[in-house]
């Protein structure tokens, strides 16, 4: 703040709180510049990071400004100017009216998720399904910058809370008298406020449609991954390699020694370790694990890690946080059926066993390992029986995927194939 203190340029924040800012310039400038625009764009997710950048994240989103009497009118113009420019909706308000609002919007379900995560024991979460990952989403949220919000907006959110909690021993009233009809009307109530979130009239968004993702999905060896690294390089989309991240839990449980079958600490193995995709790298808590995972040990434990559901389920945030503009390519097993079932464009990618075991021997050979053929075909038949076997997401083609059969076929004849795929849906125009 006192490096900006006669900086010519306009400068605006982007905290999540507004009074105790403005307040942090005041005390440390002994006024408020009036080039200084205190802004608060509500758009995040709970990824951080360069890694988790998204240049359409502000499209139709709200970004509140609270000028104070000092702030310059053309600086307030211009700013919000800017934040039009990337597709948001700006509106101004007071920064303590600001406060308020966010404390229950967006403060007091981030501390209430944190709070019931508590509760909730790796046993609880075996048995979890989409409820819990509804609302416990937001209790991945970063630390460091969830500890200040509610320390620095403290007023307004203690005041929300004080409102929750009349709330939670109201409910708690009337279940403790069986007042079930009472219960009916307040939930009735609660769900009518709900659904009229997002509609026109309470909320100018336009839904912003999500980015088009194209699942290719296929057993191993159908050169899905050659295939999808190839058409997201064409399109300049992003690429997701889910069987990347099953190897990884898998290449971590075998290091720290966490059995294959012990599915509630794989599925606590899986959500404590830090998983980011850089180009070819695939950094594993800061350490590049891409050559390691692909050996034929994580290859096999990987399928065996795989057909937990609690494991498949800790995954399913980090693969849907992938899909971002202007498009994803996801290899896997269930890209199409389970992940991204509103995908654009579903393949569904095979090729004969013995095609498959004769192409993974010759990739195994260029990178100076020594196989058998028909140790690969054992090992393959064994994983297919076990990726399409098993109860949850099995490998199988989407009701809705194109069948490609690459048994004779080339990698270009593949790729072009998608792509003209993706041409006829209207995905994308030019190929
Ligand atoms: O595609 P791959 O060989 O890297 O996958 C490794 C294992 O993970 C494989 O046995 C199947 C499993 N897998 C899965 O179950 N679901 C996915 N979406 C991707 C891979």
């Amino acid at each position: 703040m006192a490096a900006l203190a006669d900086h010519p340029g306009i400068v605006f924040d982007a905290a999540s709180v507004k009074e105790s800012v403005i307040e942090a310039v005041r005390s440390t400038l002994g006024r408020v510049p009036p080039r200084f625009v205190p802004a608060h764009p509500i758009a995040g997710r709970e990824t951080s990071g360069p890694g988790a950048a998204d240049a359409r994240l502000f499209e139709s989103h709200q970004v509140v400004l609270t000028p104070v009497p000092e702030t310059d009118a053309r600086a307030l113009t211009a700013v919000t100017q800017l934040w039009e420019g990337v597709g948001a909706r700006v509106s101004v308000m007071s920064a303590a009216a600001h406060d308020e609002m966010l404390a229950v919007t967006s403060h007091l379900p981030h501390l209430v998720a944190f709070a019931y995560l508590q509760t909730v024991t790796p046993e609880h979460m075996r048995h979890a399904a989409g409820g819990f990952r509804d609302f416990s989403r937001i209790a991945a949220s970063d630390p460091a910058m969830w500890a200040p919000i509610f320390t620095q907006n403290g007023r307004a959110v203690l005041a929300a809370l004080d409102d929750l909690e009349q709330e939670l021993n109201r409910l708690r009233a009337l279940i403790a008298a069986g007042k079930r009809e009472d219960l009916v009307q307040l939930i009735e109530e609660s769900r009518r406020r709900r659904r009229a979130f997002g509609k026109p009239s309470v909320n100018e968004a336009v839904a912003v449609s999500p980015a088009p993702v194209i699942a290719i999905d296929g057993p191993s060896g159908s050169g899905k991954g050659t295939v999808a690294a190839a058409v997201a390089e064409r399109l300049g989309w992003r690429l997701l390699d889910s069987g990347a991240l099953y190897r990884v839990v898998a290449d971590a449980a075998l290091r720290r020694g966490v059995a294959l079958d012990d599915a509630a600490a794989l599925a606590l193995l899986a959500t404590d370790i830090e998983i980011r995709f850089a180009g070819e790298a695939v950094m594993v808590d800061g350490v590049d694990r891409a050559l390691a995972i692909r050996t034929e040990d994580v290859s096999a434990a990987a399928s065996k890690v795989a057909a937990l559901e609690p494991v498949r389920a800790a995954m399913l945030d980090l693969q849907r946080a992938q899909r971002l503009f202007p498009g994803l390519v996801a290899d896997g097993r269930d890209m199409g059926t389970v992940v991204f079932p509103d995908a654009a464009l579903k393949v569904f990618l095979d090729a004969s066993l013995e095609a498959r075991a004769e192409r993974r021997y010759i990739q195994l050979k260029n990178k100076g390992l020594a196989v058998s053929v028909s140790d690969l075909l054992a090992t393959l038949e064994e994983r297919d029986r076990r990726d399409r076997g098993r109860a949850v997401a099995p490998l199988r083609p989407a009701e809705d995927a194109v069948l490609i059969d690459s048994t004779a076929l080339t990698v270009d004849a593949v790729v072009a194939r998608v792509l003209e795929a993706a041409r006829v849906r209207g995905i994308v125009t030019r190929t």
